[in-house]
């Protein structure tokens, strides 16, 4: 782990002298430092990251979704520890409930999917579950990226998650399959206060939820109505809302989630003329990052939040 942790913090100070060396650059060709700066007052991503509440839409969000899941398995420590030395600003977190009514970070609720033993999440108890390795799947799969730390890496725990990394990270939290798990929410409410990341004096947007199901937003709302939320949405073919729903979305969400390719420019901007956030989901590609931003949208969710960051800092360079 030590050895990955060096190699990305070159990687990253790589990024930042080829940021630096792109300004020295650009003033060298005579375009006048101070006007730039005055004319776009947000002009660098430290600036950005620095001065910005998490829920401005001028704050791009870099959410490394899983944690940073392209290098590391996911929803494991390692993933979320890699997330936030990538640059990832918020570590993205699904949640599943066991039999004894723990909230664990899994996606799926059939552990066959980062275990080697089948059953449904809901049929185990948590000390049935702790015992499951959830890294070994990626050093198989990805030998490349294979790492020892992974092999036997456990199912975290939100309450873990919470302990571990406490209040300097930010977290972005989607109730998964809420229907399956009454209860669910006032668990996760309870967690939160627990570790005091309800206190709104700590950091505006330190913790989002977000979720497919409108159900579930309504009573995180009912039960806390600070909290942000976030609408998932999973488009088939191009995204579309109406005004009457996304009138209707806002009376208690702060911005959705769609697919990224069911996006088009006319749509992003709808969401944003609305007032609305607008954080699609989950894109890899340099190139797709680009477009999206292009485009309008606040952030996005990333198993690559080092790609994503690259592609934030070289356009604060270009404009
Ligand atoms: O939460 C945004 C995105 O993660 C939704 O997709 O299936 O990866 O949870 P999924
Ligand atoms: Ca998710």
């Amino acid at each position: 782990m030590k050895i990955r942790k060096l190699i990305f913090a070159i990687t990253l100070v790589g990024m930042l002298v080829t940021v630096g060396c792109s300004q020295f650059d650009d003033s060298s060709t005579g375009r006048n430092e101070e006007t730039k700066k005055t004319s776009n007052h947000i002009a660098t991503r430290e600036q950005e990251v620095e001065e910005l509440s998490l829920l401005s839409p001028e704050r791009f969000l870099n959410i490394a979704h899983r944690g940073a899941s392209g290098y590391a398995p996911e929803h494991t420590i390692p993933a979320y520890e890699l997330g936030e030395e990538l640059a990832g600003d918020y570590i993205e977190i699904d949640l599943q409930m066991t039999k004894d009514g723990e909230l664990i970070a899994m996606h799926d609720s059939d552990l066959s999917h980062t275990t080697d033993v089948s059953g449904d999440v809901q049929e185990l108890n948590l000390n049935e579950i702790r015992v499951l390795d959830v890294g070994s799947w990626f050093n198989e799969i990805y030998p490349d990226l294979a790492n020892p730390v992974f092999s036997g890496a456990k199912v975290p725990t939100l309450d873990e998650i919470f302990t571990y990394f406490g209040k300097e990270s930010n977290y972005y939290i989607e109730t998964k399959t809420p229907n399956k798990y009454p209860g669910m929410e006032e668990a996760l409410l309870q967690l939160l206060r627990k570790h005091d990341l309800l206190n709104t004096s700590l950091r505006e947007g330190i913790v989002i939820i977000q979720s497919f199901h409108k159900e579930s937003l309504l009573k995180i709302q009912q039960l806390d109505s600070s909290i942000p939320l976030i609408q998932l949405f999973n488009f088939k073919g191009k995204a579309k809302l109406s005004d009457a729903q996304i009138a209707e979305i806002k009376e208690y969400a702060v911005g959705i989630g769609p697919n990224f390719k069911s996006l088009t420019p006319k749509f992003v901007k709808k969401i944003r003329d609305a007032d609305l956030l607008i954080h699609p989901y989950t894109v890899n590609e340099g190139k797709d990052m680009e477009r999206l931003v292009e485009w309008g949208v606040t952030g996005m969710f990333t198993n690559y939040p080092d790609v994503l960051e690259k592609v934030l800092r070289e356009r604060r360079v270009a404009e």
